[in-house]
């Protein structure tokens, strides 16, 4: 094995993962996405998943969400279809055939979730986006990190990052920790922070040097569960999703920032810039 390497992430790096729109294609060439989240009083957090993800190139997206979710989902996200996982919280994972999940915005932690989730990572064997309450369900038992099917993308914050593998002296131990285990558990981590270091089951580290602290509003994270999904699912490799969506996901921000200020940027305007971005890279 070729020694753990560390890069950041520029440009060049970014030219050469994206692979602009092609004439001759139909929605089927730019794969299926299925976004699980939203519980009662949480939807928001699947809308934004579900809008980063339709606005980033997925050729069908679906939503599934509890009913409580029904008619917020089917207004803010016409373009997405509505599959229900329960009333007030999800208690089923019935995921679109062939489509790539991205699990956790907005899912809660009901014991009827907990339940169903586990039960549905038991029976699953692709690729995951997973993020936010899916990280916290699994962070309840060491055992459930064997659950993760090998290749999934994980999206911790700092938190939830200590929650599913312990706290550490500082951000150096906390690195080595995360490699240790991206390489144990056959994952793609992404240790989202100011410089979010994207780490790959071979060791190599990719720090992402866009974004800013308008990110620092709740909502950001939901968005960029969407966005990697919707990558995975046009064909990107994990690897490449993991680059292209941390950077596409912080230019957005540094784009929103320009035009609305640090403070005052929503997550909704992040998902706005998605389009002057890929305007940038075509
Ligand atoms: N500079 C640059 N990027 C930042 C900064 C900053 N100062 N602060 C935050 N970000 C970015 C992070 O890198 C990450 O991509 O914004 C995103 C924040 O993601 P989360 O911490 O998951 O935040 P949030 O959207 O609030 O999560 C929503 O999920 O994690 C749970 O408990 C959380 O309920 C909340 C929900
Ligand atoms: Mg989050």
């Amino acid at each position: 094995m070729e020694p753990a390497k560390n890069f950041v992430i520029d440009e060049k790096f970014i030219d050469n993962i994206f692979k602009p729109r092609q004439d001759f294609s139909h929605k089927g060439t730019y794969g299926k996405v299925t976004v699980v989240g939203g519980s009662y009083g949480k939807i928001g957090a699947a809308v934004l998943s579900t809008r980063s993800a339709l606005k980033t190139g997925t050729g069908l997206t679906f939503s599934l969400a509890p009913g409580c979710g029904y008619e917020i989902l089917q207004t803010s996200c016409p373009e997405a279809m509505f599959i229900k996982g329960g009333e007030d919280c999800i208690d089923r994972f019935p995921v679109e055939k062939d489509s790539v999940a991205g699990i956790g915005p907005g899912l809660g932690t009901d014991p009827k979730t907990k339940e169903a989730f586990l039960k549905f990572l038991k029976d699953y064997s692709k690729p995951l986006v997973l993020d936010a309450d899916a990280l916290n369900i699994i962070a309840e038992d060491e055992k459930n990190l064997k659950l993760i099917p090998e290749k999934s993308i994980i999206t911790p914050h700092p938190k939830e990052f200590e929650r599913l593998f312990g706290a550490f002296e500082n951000s150096f131990e906390r690195l080595e920790s995360a490699k240790r285990k991206a390489e144990e558990l056959k994952i793609y981590l992404v240790l989202k922070d100011h410089h979010t270091q994207v780490i790959t089951p071979e060791g190599n580290v990719f720090y992402n040097i866009t974004g800013n602290a308008g990110l620092a509003k709740g909502g950001s994270g939901d968005i960029l569960t969407g966005v990697l999904t919707s990558l995975l699912a046009q064909g990107y490799s994990e690897e490449e999703t993991c680059i292209l969506g941390v950077w596409l996901h912080g230019r957005a921000a540094d784009l929103a920032a320009e035009k609305h200020s640090k403070e005052s940027m929503l997550p909704t305007d992040v998902i706005d810039e998605f389009g002057s971005v890929f305007e940038e890279l075509n």
